[in-house]
């Protein structure tokens, strides 16, 4: 199988670059990935010396890419991570969310349509090549915010609340149009919060440890009383592939592991985490940004709370029930074990980190929080 696997060099890309590598023999990927801010090809440098793995750097947009693609290798598989990602971020400038995820998720499609149709049908439908498929990784903040009870199911209205939402949902709908109109071959898969490594820290967990290893107050948004509902990110890639390869196809699969936790209690648990991690293992300290080998200052006084997210989302909770039932899927990582091995890649990899961070994150930082 060649699988056509976009924004391969961001967090779940990435990790789901290397997940495919692993797990199955005989495939050949196609990386296709512009390399914003959010996207880094050390990510996947070692994936890359793999003869099955080629990058290609590109916009999703540009029609002239996608199909440049195309000519040249068999494509079956279309698994589109490429997007603007992060919410503060789509607040502040909306129009490339709207481009990239919406327009950029329209271009894969039609470009995939025109290269697997076969022929017509004896009603006017496009037919395709056998076996291919177009997958769209969504999210689950197209159903928009819950409060204290439920859970979003496949049928929950789409209710989307912020400019990256609602361009998600825009992708998602698109997605669906030609699932209907064009009877191509799509899933969409909406999955909760991920974490895990090569999270960009920008997000709460991965920006909590590297503030952390710096001394840096802990910003917490409002009253840290917002729920988000955690998955392990591999258990995420294993997701993808189980709808890949065995998911009905027109189908909307939620993915997500029932670990609601508020905002508040994954800093506190971080803190602590972090602070056992410093005591059993005092090689850890060697990423600390702070040094001397009294870690008082390491505790919850470095809680701040800032100025909420606009419109912030309360409480999202997925229901997992159909692509369990129907797909067998279930999550491998308890929240307890991937948080600790989460935490200690960041101690092992602050290369990593650096990297990421050596363009236009201290500028990014500082508008955001200011200098704290
Ligand atoms: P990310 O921001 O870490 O990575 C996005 C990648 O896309 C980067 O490598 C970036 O360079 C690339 N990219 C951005 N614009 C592009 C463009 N126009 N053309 C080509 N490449 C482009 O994001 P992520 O957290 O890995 O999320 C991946 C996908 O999963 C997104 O579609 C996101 O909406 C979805 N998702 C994320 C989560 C989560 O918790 N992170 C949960 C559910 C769904
Ligand atoms: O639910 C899936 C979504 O999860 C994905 O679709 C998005 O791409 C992904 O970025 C993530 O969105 P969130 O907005 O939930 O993630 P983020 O890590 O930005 O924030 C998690 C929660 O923590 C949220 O309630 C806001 C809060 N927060 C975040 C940051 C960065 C803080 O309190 N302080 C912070 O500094």
């Amino acid at each position: 199988m060649t699988y056509l696997v976009t924004g391969g060099a961001g967090f779940i890309g990435a990790n789901f670059v290397k997940y495919l590598l692993k797990k199955h023999a005989d495939i050949q990927l196609i990386v296709l990935d512009d390399l914003t801010y959010a996207g880094n090809l050390g990510t996947i440098k070692d994936d890359l010396k793999d003869s099955r793995c080629v990058f290609v750097k590109g916009n999703i947009t540009d029609p002239t890419v996608v199909q440049a693609i195309f000519d040249q290798y068999p494509i079956d598989f279309v698994v589109n991570f490429a997007a603007e990602s992060h919410v503060d971020r789509s607040i502040e400038n909306p129009q490339v969310f709207l481009e990239t995820n919406i327009l950029g998720t329209q271009n894969l499609l039609e470009t995939a349509k025109r290269n697997w149709t076969t022929g017509k049908d004896e009603n006017g439908y496009p037919t395709y090549k056998k076996g291919v498929k177009y997958l769209q990784v969504s999210t689950d903040e197209v159903y928009g915010s819950l409060g204290e009870t439920g859970y979003f199911t496949e049928t929950t209205p789409l209710d989307p609340r912020s400019p990256y939402s609602a361009s998600k949902t825009g992708a998602d709908l698109i997605v669906k149009a030609y699932g209907e109109t064009y009877k191509m071959p799509i899933n969409i898969t909406r999955c909760s919060n991920n974490y895990g490594p090569y999270h960009f820290p920008e997000k709460l967990i991965p920006l909590i440890i590297k503030n952390i290893l710096e001394g840096k107050s802990l910003p917490v948004y409002g009253d840290g009383t917002n729920v988000r509902d955690w998955l392990y990110v591999e258990d995420h890639c294993k997701a993808i592939d189980t709808v890949l390869l065995t998911g009905r196809i027109g189908e909307v699969y939620n993915v997500g592991g029932h670990n609601e936790k508020k905002n508040i209690d994954i800093v506190k648990l971080t803190i602590s985490t972090m602070k056992r991690l410093f005591d059993e293992q005092p090689a850890y300290k060697k990423a600390l940004k702070k040094s001397g080998d009294d870690l008082s200052w390491l505790s919850e006084n470095l809680i701040i709370y800032v100025k909420d997210r606009l419109g912030h989302d309360q409480r999202y909770a997925i229901d997992p029930e159909k692509i369990t039932d129907e797909l067998g899927w279930y999550p491998e990582t308890k929240f307890e074990d991937g948080i600790v091995k989460t935490i200690r890649w960041y101690l092992e990899n602050q290369d990593w980190v650096e990297e990421v961070t050596s363009g236009d994150y201290q500028k990014y930082y500082e508008a955001m929080y200011g200098n704290r």
